[in-house]
């Protein structure tokens, strides 16, 4: 029947920085989950839970369009889809459940280690590559700069030095990467951290019992990391 409840199904990057962090909360919150099985779908034994394993950048899209049920992204790829979903005109709702205690990083800007940096004016008339083209849209829009910007899914460290761009604007945690590719970080356009989102038109009591439960434990766990 239509109103049979079905189980709740989490988001969660099958692999990255953030994987291992959203693992080990399903665990402290007492999700009994089989971690050896590398499936798109692993049931949770001991609650009606899926977890669905997938690319971080598929989460919000997810989440938006009601597939799932929660998620857990970082806030940069949740910010990065709802500003391409507004130039789209598509739908972009969700509710932000919890700001997570993990996945850290700031979107930055970065140059060759050699070139002369004075703030955003000396992005003008350059070229930047980027996986976050509407983040850096916006942030060059309140600068009041015009560069060019060029979009790469992966490898966006590379791109100076294969002289494909100017300049990058990534994802920064540790900087290693930055420093093992020569390049310089100057302005940070974006600070990130992982959070817990629900889809908008949950309504299944079950389900929103379910949340009710997990809630609090996983104040609880972020409390004990304090
Ligand atoms: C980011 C970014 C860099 C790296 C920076 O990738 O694109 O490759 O992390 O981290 P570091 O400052 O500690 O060296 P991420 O791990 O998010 O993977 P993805 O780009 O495939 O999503
Ligand atoms: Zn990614
Ligand atoms: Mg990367």
């Amino acid at each position: 029947p239509a109103t049979e409840s079905k189980r709740l199904r989490i988001a969660m990057q099958k692999s990255g920085r953030l994987s291992v962090d959203s693992q080990a909360l399903f665990a402290s919150c007492g999700l009994k989950i089989n971690l050896r099985e590398q499936r798109l779908i692993a049931h949770v034994e001991n609650m009606d839970i899926d977890i669905l394993r997938v690319r971080d950048d598929d989460i919000p899209g997810l989440v938006m369009d009601g597939v799932c049920d929660l998620g857990i992204v970082g806030e940069n790829v949740l910010e990065e889809e709802s500003l391409q979903r507004q130039l789209d005109n598509h739908s972009f709702d969700y509710t932000v459940l919890k700001r997570l205690d993990f996945g850290g990083c700031r979107l930055s800007i970065a140059v060759p280690q050699e070139d002369e940096y004075q703030g955003a004016a000396s992005l003008e008339g350059k070229t930047i590559a980027t996986t976050y083209p509407r983040l850096l849209g916006r942030y060059l829009k309140q600068q009041g700069v015009n560069a060019r910007v060029v979009t790469l899914k992966g490898s966006v460290e590379v791109a100076p030095r294969a002289g494909l761009a100017d300049a990058i604007c990534d994802l920064v945690s540790t900087g290693a990467t930055l420093e093992a590719n020569g390049l310089r970080e100057v302005d940070v356009i974006y600070r990130s951290k992982a959070v817990l989102i629900q889809r908008k038109d949950l309504t299944d009591n079950k389900q929103l019992k379910l949340i009710n439960k997990l809630m609090p434990r996983i104040n609880g766990v972020m409390q004990a990391n304090e």
